[in-house]
């Protein structure tokens, strides 16, 4: 999908969950499976230092490139390219192979959960709680297709990702975790393109955010 462009899931705009939530508090935020998400400079201007994950080189490259970001690479375990300035870096690699010492204030889960297959959906809570450091947030975006019946989605969601991820599933994934669910962000439907697309795939897609923390 790198190769030829095809994806479909990329937010023109800044994704108004983020928008409305990041708390400026947050110091470090962590972007699992980022792609080149938009998300990531926003997060930087805002003063966090951001670390990205990706297992597509060609995405993380276009990141930079596309936005003018000049880069070093480096090696810590895994691969990163890392901006001039130390503010964005991103691991290349397979997220369920990434080791760090490193806790995270803020993780940023959008389009990341919801592709990762059900069958290790268990072991990725694990892994981001264990990221996360105390008094920390992720910020998830869920992914519900269709309450309009008409929907050939509904209640299962379509094969393949992104899969369906509704209140009680995050609730199951991060037992013991203290979960909000967030009021519709303002301007979630302003990026008019995304909403087209995900019509055009899905007939209908809800986003839904929710606050995770320990
Ligand atoms: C649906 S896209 C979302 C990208 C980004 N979060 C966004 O919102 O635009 C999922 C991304 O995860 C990457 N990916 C999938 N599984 C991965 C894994 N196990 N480790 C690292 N990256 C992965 C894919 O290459 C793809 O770029």
């Amino acid at each position: 999908m790198w190769k030829n462009g095809q994806v479909f899931w990329l937010e023109h705009e800044v994704n108004a969950g983020l928008q409305s939530y990041l708390d400026p508090k947050f110091r470090t935020a962590f972007v699992p499976l980022c792609g080149n998400s938009n998300s990531m400079i926003f997060m930087h201007r805002k003063g966090l230092k951001v670390t990205g994950l990706e297992f597509h080189e060609d995405a993380v490259r276009q990141f930079f490139d596309e936005n003018n970001i000049e880069y070093k690479t480096g090696e810590d375990k895994m691969k990163f390219y890392e901006s001039k300035c130390s503010g964005i870096r991103i691991y290349v690699g397979d997220l369920f192979a990434f080791e760090t010492e490193q806790k995270f204030d803020f993780i940023w889960d959008r389009g990341s959960l919801v592709a990762i297959s059900p069958e290790d959906r268990g072991r990725y809570a694990v892994l981001m709680s264990s990221l996360l450091a105390d008094g920390g947030k992720i910020l998830l975006e869920g992914i519900q297709f269709g309450e309009n019946p008409k929907s050939v989605y509904k209640d299962v969601g379509p094969p393949g990702a992104p899969y369906n991820l509704v209140e009680q599933m995050v609730r199951e994934l991060y037992l013991n975790h203290h979960i909000e669910v967030l009021p519709q962000a303002e301007g979630s439907e302003n990026d008019v393109e995304l909403m087209k697309t995900l019509k055009e795939m899905f007939g209908e897609a809800i986003r839904t955010h929710y606050f995770i923390s320990k």
